[in-house]
């Protein structure tokens, strides 16, 4: 007889954003002439910049030659897209970091969750709560997160509380975690952690020969000098981390899809190279990039391209801006979006994750993401992204605070 995985039957029956996809689109079918403003998931919505247009449209000719037609991509990527994130995004701000350590991918969503498959499933993992729901469901998925208790937690998961009495970033847990996932800036919180803190973390990790993989997918909205874009630039990381970066909060790619994953040469665990690890893993797996995409992402570093993404980023940073302080004028606690797109805030009268949601959208017509829908820790709490136009978010703020 054949029988499916356990583990997935016993996970909550949708991903967080599938089930607010399902909750938003019944009350749009009873509710036809509503007007919903999405501030939900964090999907961009400019288009691609001219220069990544550019760059694509020359690709796709020259596939339709014989002499510049490519067929499977290189498993890691190809060399010109991987040069230019070492030369731009690490070598000029003095992190060294070569193109030899650079994989390539579809999205740092699936690298994060599939980067455990080259990891021991005896390994105790540690992550923050709240938490970008991907790194717990993955776990859970692959039978390594134990049975979830009544609240949905995971018995063999760390969790580490993020509130705002620590600034949104844990202390390492005194007990030893062997896999440690951080993501700064932080999803859901737009926390950011400073260099001390991710010392605190490099160090505890080398220590104990811990990995942490590190989410960056939104370092370029960092606007603070002097909080690290990257892991690496934390004296000790080569050893003991992993990063994952993405193009698609910054060159606005969810749809065309590309990220890439550092993994340095000097990174072993039990004297086993996981960069060797890794390539074993994605050369079965994973057939690359289309060569269209890696070039559309390598236009993003050109002047033109690094101008034009830059542009797109203050955009958001903008309504993220406009949602922070139009809530807290209002008289709400709130957090983030100033080094992220994310804005997160505690809920009015200590109202529910989910009865929040409800109460935006169906008397304000405004989608947000229920912060207990992260973790425990986020329950009270919601957030909303500065991914939407400036109009959508002026409107939705104003359409909030007069629901208030
Ligand atoms: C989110 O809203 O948290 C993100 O869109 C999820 C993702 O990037 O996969």
């Amino acid at each position: 007889m054949t029988t499916v995985n356990q583990s997935l039957i016993n996970m909550p029956k949708t991903y967080l954003f599938a089930e607010i996809a399902r909750r938003v689109s019944e009350f749009s079918a009873a509710n036809p002439s509503a007007n919903l403003l999405r501030l939900g998931i964090g999907d961009v919505t400019r288009p691609l910049v001219p220069a990544v247009l550019s760059a694509m449209h020359a690709a796709v000719d020259e596939m339709g030659t014989a002499a510049g037609f490519r067929g499977y991509p290189p498993y890691e990527g190809y060399s010109f897209l991987r040069d230019d994130i070492a030369k731009y995004d690490y070598q000029q701000r003095g992190i060294s970091i070569s193109a030899d350590e650079i994989f390539v991918s579809d999205g740092a969503k699936s690298d994060t969750s599939s980067f455990i498959e080259i990891l021991g499933l005896e390994n105790d993992i540690a992550v923050c709560d709240p938490v970008y729901p991907v790194y717990v469901d993955s776990n859970a998925m692959a039978g390594r997160a134990g049975e979830p208790d009544g609240e949905g937690r995971y018995r063999k998961l760390v969790y580490m509380p993020c509130t705002p009495q620590n600034g949104f970033v844990p202390l390492p847990p005194k007990k030893t975690a062997d896999i440690i996932y951080l993501c700064y800036p932080n999803n859901p919180t737009g926390a950011v952690a400073t260099r001390q803190q991710l010392k605190q973390w490099v160090d505890y990790a080398n220590e104990r020969q811990a990995l942490i993989l590190y989410d960056s997918a939104y370092e370029a909205y960092i606007t603070e000098a002097d909080i690290p874009r990257s892991i690496f630039e934390i004296e000790g990381a080569r050893t003991c981390a992993v990063e994952f970066r993405s193009f698609s909060k910054n060159a606005g790619f969810t749809g065309t899809r590309c990220a890439y994953t550092v993994i340095p040469q000097t990174l072993c665990l039990n004297g086993h190279s996981l960069h060797a690890l890794w390539m074993r893993r994605q050369s079965t797996k994973f057939n690359g990039v289309s060569y269209i995409t890696q070039r559309g992402a390598q236009a993003i570093y050109t002047p033109e391209g690094a101008a034009q993404v830059r542009e797109n980023i203050a955009y958001y940073l903008q309504n993220a801006a406009t949602i922070r302080d139009g809530l807290r004028k209002a008289g709400l606690e709130v957090y983030g979006g100033t080094n992220a797109p994310y804005v997160w805030l505690k809920t009015p009268d200590n109202q529910l994750s989910w009865d929040f949601f409800d109460r935006l959208l169906t008397q304000a017509h405004v989608v947000g993401t229920p912060g207990v829908g992260f973790g425990s820790h986020g329950e009270g709490f919601f957030r909303l992204t500065g991914f939407g136009s400036q109009e959508v978010t002026q409107e939705a703020v104003s359409r909030i605070t007069a629901n208030l």
